[in-house]
């Protein structure tokens, strides 16, 4: 019974960190089964020792964080995201050693090693490979119509929606069912950016202009060449051309951007650099693949001298289901305005 419940317990783990091949809401209820079935086999074993007691701490973090994300309570606008991906790496590694201690009992000599490198290459794949998999293959088929529209927010303002994305300044082959790489979203047969699809949504929410920032230049459609052309522009500070954007009279910009090597798209820069934007308030929303907001607020500060307001970002896999975490942080928004 004990080592059926150990077995179900690593077998649910698993699942879990593969889940984004699996509906979000089945994520959910493993993740709820999982807490229960950890805290009777605590009962079973109370006597922990440290690593089962920081595997304890992991377990807590991840059921916060997974209530935090799910929106069943509310503990403000955290990166729960990278709280949560962080909690379980440090779980698998722990379970690793927790496996590794218990599994000294029933094996011995090569089969004891053995299964050691089996768990590690398990527990590597599982930190290096997965969010690997994700960005490659977690392929994203949304309905533009469905999930854009939703609740008004009036600010009362002149207000202007700014995003940049890969898709739109990217020289993507005609064939668009060949492209791969992360960061895509397909409805139909178009390709939409996941701040693209944000941008969407945010404009739908609050009216006003939407103006998209296109680099002269564009990124080749291979994912890692983008980041490396990316890297080199933060490396050479190479602040690319745009195509011009009038921005006219507006008192509250939207700012959308991915998140690149952990800061703001050079793209971004440029623009910001090029305009005058004293006196105007800017709200940044930010997407990633985990890092968060990652520095870019204080590169945004650095760039422009328009007032930087509280920021949202959003993990790239939630684009599309998150059009009421955007009507709720900007009913948030205004009240600070
Ligand atoms: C050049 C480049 C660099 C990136 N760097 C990071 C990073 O440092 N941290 C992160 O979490 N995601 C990173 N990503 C992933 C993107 O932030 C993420 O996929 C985002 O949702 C893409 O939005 P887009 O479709 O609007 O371009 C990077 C992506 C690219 C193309």
């Amino acid at each position: 019974m004990k080592k059926s419940l150990d077995l179900i317990l690593l077998a649910i783990f698993f699942l879990e960190l593969g889940s984004f091949f699996l509906p979000s809401i089945l994520h959910e209820i493993l993740g709820v089964g999982f807490l229960i079935l950890a805290a009777i086999h605590h009962r079973k074993n109370p006597r922990a020792r440290f690593v089962e007691i920081l595997l304890g701490i992991c377990t807590i973090s991840l059921a916060i964080s997974g209530f935090a994300l799910m929106n069943l309570i509310d503990l403000g606008n955290f990166n729960w995201r990278s709280i949560h991906l962080g909690s379980s790496i440090a779980a698998l590694i722990l379970i690793f050693i927790h496996c590794m201690t218990k599994a000294r009992r029933y094996f011995h000599g090569k089969i004891f090693y053995a299964a050691g490198v089996f768990g590690f290459i398990l527990a590597a794949g599982g930190i290096f490979g997965l969010p690997y998999l994700d960005r490659w293959f977690h392929e994203v088929r949304v309905d533009r119509s469905e999930i854009v529209a939703g609740s008004k927010i009036d600010f009362g303002k002149n207000v202007a929606t700014i995003y940049f994305s890969r898709v739109g300044n990217t020289d993507f082959p005609p064939d668009v069912d060949a492209v791969s790489g992360a960061s895509i979203m397909r409805d139909g047969n178009d390709l939409i950016g996941n701040s693209e699809m944000l941008a969407m949504m945010i404009h739908d929410a609050v009216g006003g202009e939407i103006f998209e920032i296109r680099t002269l230049e564009k990124y080749p459609a291979d994912y890692s060449a983008t980041t490396q052309i990316a890297q080199e522009e933060f490396r050479t500070k190479k602040i690319p051309q745009l195509e011009p954007i009038e921005l006219g009279n507006c008192d509250l910009i939207f700012i959308v951007y991915p998140l690149w090597w952990n800061s703001l798209p050079m793209p971004v820069e440029s623009f910001l650099s090029q305009q005058n934007l004293e006196g105007k308030m800017i709200v940044p929303i930010v997407t990633h693949g985990g890092g968060g907001i990652g520095n870019s607020i204080e590169d945004l500060k650095r760039v422009t001298q328009a007032k930087i307001m509280n920021s949202l970002d959003v993990y790239s896999s939630d684009i599309p289901s998150s059009r009421e975490v955007i009507s709720d942080f900007l009913t948030r928004i205004r009240s600070e305005i």
